[in-house]
């Protein structure tokens, strides 16, 4: 149900002015609101897809071990909080648009999405260590196999959640919601060990 009231909604559009005006890193005069973080975020799930198809690439060749190790840190360490604060944030999308339904059976594509893509990521661990460590591997095409499914699964699902949930952001979020969903972000960061930024 849409929340009564517009007086307190975000500025129509604002989510896309930061995503054009910030810097991963530093250096915006944005301040680092939940979305932008959630945005950096998706940047580096966007950048770890092109980690996984670069090991891809070089399977048959000389692969880089510091990247494996990068690709398992983000895989075990990261990718878990990111999906966590994509689902905190949908929630309240959700509970704030007027078509609930359809949104919310976009959501539960999405968050069935996110289990796959943890279930892939269990699956590629040994492997990275295996690569890391320059070991035996026992099927290069095995593995090729997986980092292709999960870097393209990935990306097409980015791009679905880019085009469906991420605008509604925009749209529908108030100041409250984001008040909430910074305080989410932190919470999600604490539950896996981590210290929020
Ligand atoms: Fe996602």
């Amino acid at each position: 149900m849409m929340k009564s009231g517009s007086n307190n909604r975000t500025e129509k559009g604002k989510f896309g002015r930061h995503l054009a005006t910030s810097n991963r890193g530093g250096g915006s005069k944005n301040p680092a609101t939940p979305l932008v973080i959630i945005e950096h975020e998706r940047r580096d799930q966007q950048q770890l897809c092109n980690s996984l198809e670069l090991v891809a690439d070089q399977l048959r060749e000389k692969v880089d071990g510091y990247l494996c190790e990068s690709i398992y840190k983000k895989l075990r360490f990261d990718l878990p909080v990111y999906h966590r604060n994509e689902e905190s944030l949908f929630g309240l999308i959700s509970r704030n648009t007027p078509t609930t339904l359809e949104v919310a059976q976009i959501i539960k594509c999405v968050r069935q999405e996110h289990a796959i893509h943890n279930c892939y990521a269990d699956e590629l661990y040994d492997s990275l260590r295996v690569l890391r460590s320059r070991g035996d591997i026992q099927s290069y095409d095995a593995i090729g196999y997986m980092l292709r499914c999960c870097f393209e699964t990935m990306r097409r699902h980015l791009k679905w959640e880019d085009l469906t949930l991420m605008p509604l952001a925009d749209r529908y979020l108030t100041t409250e919601d984001l008040a909430n969903l910074s305080a989410m972000l932190a919470e999600n960061r604490r539950d896996i060990g981590l210290n929020i930024v």
